[in-house]
């Protein structure tokens, strides 16, 4: 297994084709037995990135935290919470993935703090109209004895947006209680950022991936306007910045300024932007005068159906060339159902696949039959044929051992605000959070000495690294065969369609000549002549199966 350093390491342009795997840290590996995975933890399984193949990681907050949504509520951006080790622990890190050429990225959480920051313990203190109140979101309420809140905006996780502090005021949170939101027109808070930029990547940190990036910038002017009502998920409300909440224009001078520091790095850091916008919007933030790369979230919302996959991706790449931007894709992160379940659940014809797999995880009615083995085999083919894709590709940690999600995590157990603040109606994110099995057995599968913060279930010995390591037919394997074949085949950022895509079958050919071909449909269908060189499932008597996507070097 090659290990020494990328050639595309060395250069500035290094994103625009890498494969960034995402780390959760509180449940990749622990080091000390406390059941929480920590910095160390990475340490320790770093050689294992690197067999991998991956060109960077990207770390979700390992910043102190009480934990209110696994992290994304910081206390304090300059540090690391002392159950997951310190500054000194995450230099090694740095120090330790750079030594295999694999780049640092780590999260940013702009849109709000915690409630146990100093500035927001500072902002409760402090009078109505102070100083310290105007870096968040503070105001009146509304009727008799103001005892409304300001506006009918609802949170993310259930509830009124807002809530109320002891001297009768209301204060802003999109998200969580415990995630009051910052206010982006306050210079104080601004200045604050850039130096916590400078802060992580004068520790060599190369990229920033930069949460709720779409919400930053708000219309705050009184009186509060309504939002809008979206009618259907592909409907966009109102015209393009204009929504009082979401993906304002004004929101781009925040990361112009943000890319002023990024170039003052050599080579420049860069920034990817969770923004969950109309596509036709993604492009403004993944301008070189902005953070450069932003997910692009539609192949994660797709159906496993042939026509949905060439649309999106033939307007997703028309899309960035026009541009400049390379394109990202996604399948799995710490907030979605994991691919291989989505893909197991029986597709519905008016939803996506995403709204499909979070209606499933409401649990309001009798639970469909999951096909498990069928949600593999798609999850195995979409993945082989995003890593043909030109553009960089965002990996979740534990799909490269095909995991399902973990559905059966006692009420007592779940952590996550979406569940405890739908009243238990949404079983929320913690099935894709479940900490990673790396041995098949023993007390938390290897991933720690003790239990592990979420359960695993039994079926994960299995599926643990130990398992399938050295097995030539499982998921492991193909990510690190598919990875290494990516490394050494990559070229320009473009691709052609063949003649034989058509409803069932997408066929297409990179540049120097390999192609990628998918079968959608339910027949085998024939390959390209030539060499076989990674396929995700076993082929039947030369014939591309249902379900399967096999990469072919032509004969010449
Ligand atoms: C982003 C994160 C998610 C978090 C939310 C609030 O969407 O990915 O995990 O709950 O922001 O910070």
């Amino acid at each position: 297994m090659e290990m020494s350093p990328r050639p595309a390491a060395a250069s500035a342009e290094w994103w625009r084709q890498a494969v960034v795997y995402q780390i959760y840290p509180r449940s990749f590996a622990d080091s000390d037995g406390d059941g929480l995975g920590d910095l160390r933890g990475i340490v320790s399984r770093v050689p294992y990135l690197a067999a991998l193949g991956i060109d960077a990681v990207w770390l979700s907050p390992f910043y102190p935290s009480a934990l209110a949504d696994g992290g994304y509520d910081v206390d304090d951006y300059r540090d690391v919470d002392p159950r997951l080790g310190t500054l000194a622990d995450f230099d090694e890190l740095t120090s330790a993935l750079h030594g295999y050429g694999i780049r640092v990225i780590v999260d940013i959480v702009p849109n709000h703090t915690s409630n146990r920051h100093a500035w927001f313990l500072e902002a409760l203190a402090a009078p109505k109209g102070s100083r310290a109140r105007d870096r968040y979101v503070f105001r009146d309420g509304r009727g008799p004895a103001r005892a409304e809140p300001p506006s009918d905006w609802p949170a993310a996780f259930g509830g009124p947006a807002w809530t109320r502090v002891g001297d009768g005021q209301w204060y802003l949170h999109l998200f969580a209680a415990e995630q009051p939101d910052l206010n982006w027109a306050n210079r104080e808070v601004r200045d604050d950022f850039l130096a916590t930029l400078r802060f992580w990547a004068d520790r060599g940190v190369d990229g920033f991936r930069v949460d709720v990036a779409h919400g930053l910038a708000k219309n705050l002017a009184e009186p509060l306007e309504p939002l809008p009502v979206k009618r259907h998920p592909a409907d966009w409300p109102v015209p393009h910045g204009t929504h009082p909440l979401w993906d304002r224009d004004e929101v781009h001078d925040i990361y112009a300024e943000w890319r002023q520091v990024f170039n003052e790095y050599d080579p420049p850091r860069i920034g990817v932007a969770e923004a969950w916008v109309h596509p036709s919007r993604r492009p403004r933030y993944a301008s070189a005068s902005g953070l450069g790369q932003a997910f692009n979230f539609d192949l994660l919302e797709a159906n496993w159906k042939a026509g949905e996959f060439l649309r999106i991706i033939t307007d997703d790449l028309a899309d960035a060339q026009r541009h400049g931007a390379s394109t990202t894709w996604v399948l799995s992160n710490h907030d979605v159902v994991r691919h291989a379940s989505r893909y197991a659940l029986p597709a519905r014809d008016d939803r996506d696949s995403l709204t499909n797999a979070k209606a499933w995880l409401l649990g309001n009615g009798t639970a469909p039959e999951l096909d498990r083995g069928r949600g593999l085999r798609r999850a195995r083919a979409a993945t082989l044929l995003m890593l043909a894709l030109p553009g960089s590709a965002y990996l979740y940690q534990g799909e490269e051992l095909g995991l399902h999600e973990v559905t059966d995590i006692p009420a007592e157990r779940i952590q996550d605000p979406a569940y405890l603040r739908s009243g238990g109606a949404d079983k929320g994110r913690d099935g894709c959070r479940v900490p990673l099995p790396w041995a098949t057995d023993g007390p938390s599968f290897g991933f720690g000495a003790g239990a592990a913060h979420l359960p695993q279930p039994a079926w994960f010995g299995p599926l643990s690294v130990e398992a399938q390591e050295h097995d030539h037919a499982s998921t492991l394997t193909l990510y690190r065969q598919a990875l290494g074949w990516r490394r050494t085949l990559q070229g320009a950022e473009s691709l052609e369609w063949m003649p034989g895509t058509n409803g069932q079958v997408l066929d297409f050919r990179r540049p120097g000549g390999w192609r990628s071909v998918t079968n959608f449909g339910s027949r085998p269908v024939p390959l390209p002549h030539g060499t076989v060189i990674v396929t995700s499932g076993p082929l039947e008597e030369g014939l591309l199966p249902a379900d399967t996507t096999a990469w072919v070097i032509p004969a010449s």
